[in-house]
């Protein structure tokens, strides 16, 4: 079996190891991210923006993600692989199992959830049935519309609510935590105050560990003004293998995301 399992997340956080997450939506970048030393590959419903040209997340299906789950299934020999719920498909607990199932069954080994709140109940759905769950809070890309656009969460009061949901997620059972465009200061204190690992993007280097978008990460140009937190890794390793390894060593340096790569407040 695979080194990276489910109680291999939490003992890496015990034992204070960096994780080291990407997304990938096929077989050559889930390769060469797996022999490389990345941790967890996600795919991510990014790929609605980065592979099908959205300027949301929300148009992605349950089958589009299927498919890339399967094309990045089948290549991993050591990363634990996680892919997303895509909108709408955690609308309900039925919904959320039936989508959760085709994705394990492609391959997946952990969903992702965007959201507390109503969301903490369909966690618990999945777990109760074996199916172990990732949550995302912060900035949640599916929440565009009600948010308006795409900035910083938990500064001011909203960070005492941003620790209550993590302890709440981590309670219903999740066994990870992404943390999006969020504050440094409200990203530690998210950290120390759950024993699951936390992985940030735009978070600052407290969490447990980082993940970022496979296109930011080469510096292709999304179209879109480029977020603050991302950093060009090809452009310090020279090469895909060599991005992945830059990428892996900062990250477990504590060195990636510097203070220019996050939100002080
Ligand atoms: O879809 C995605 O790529 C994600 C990451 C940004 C965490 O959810
Ligand atoms: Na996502």
């Amino acid at each position: 079996s695979k080194p990276w399992t489910v109680p291999a997340l939490a003992e890496a956080k015990r034992n204070g190891q960096k994780l080291v997450m990407l997304t990938a939506y096929d077989a050559g970048f889930a390769r060469a991210f797996d022999a490389n030393g990345v941790d967890l590959i996600l795919v991510g419903d990014s790929l609605g923006m980065v592979v099908q040209g959205h300027d949301s997340t929300l148009p992605v299906s349950v089958d589009d993600v299927v498919y890339h789950t399967r094309a990045v299934a089948g290549v991993l020999e050591r990363a634990l692989l996680v892919s997303d719920l895509p909108f709408g498909a955690d609308a309900t607990a039925e919904r959320a199992l039936d989508a959760s199932l085709k994705l394990l069954q492609a391959g997946a080994e952990m969903v992702k959830i965007e959201g507390a709140g109503f969301k903490l109940d369909i966690i618990r759905h999945l777990v109760e049935r074996e199916i172990p769950v990732c949550s995302h809070l912060g900035l949640t890309p599916q929440s565009v519309l009600r948010l308006g656009g795409y900035r910083v969460q938990g500064r001011g009061d909203a960070g005492k609510q941003l620790l209550d949901d993590a302890k709440a997620v981590a309670e219903a059972g999740a066994s990870l935590l992404v943390l999006e465009c969020v504050p440094t200061p409200i990203a530690g204190r998210v950290t120390a105050g759950v024993a699951i690992p936390t992985i940030g993007i735009g978070a600052g280097p407290d969490c447990d560990g980082q993940v970022l978008v496979l296109h930011d990460f080469l510096g292709l140009d999304s179209g879109h003004r480029r977020p603050k937190f991302v950093k060009d890794f090809l452009a310090e390793g020279g090469s895909v293998a060599g991005a992945v390894r830059a990428y892996a060593d900062a990250v477990r340096a504590g060195i990636f995301p510097d203070a220019e790569h996050a939100y002080a407040s």
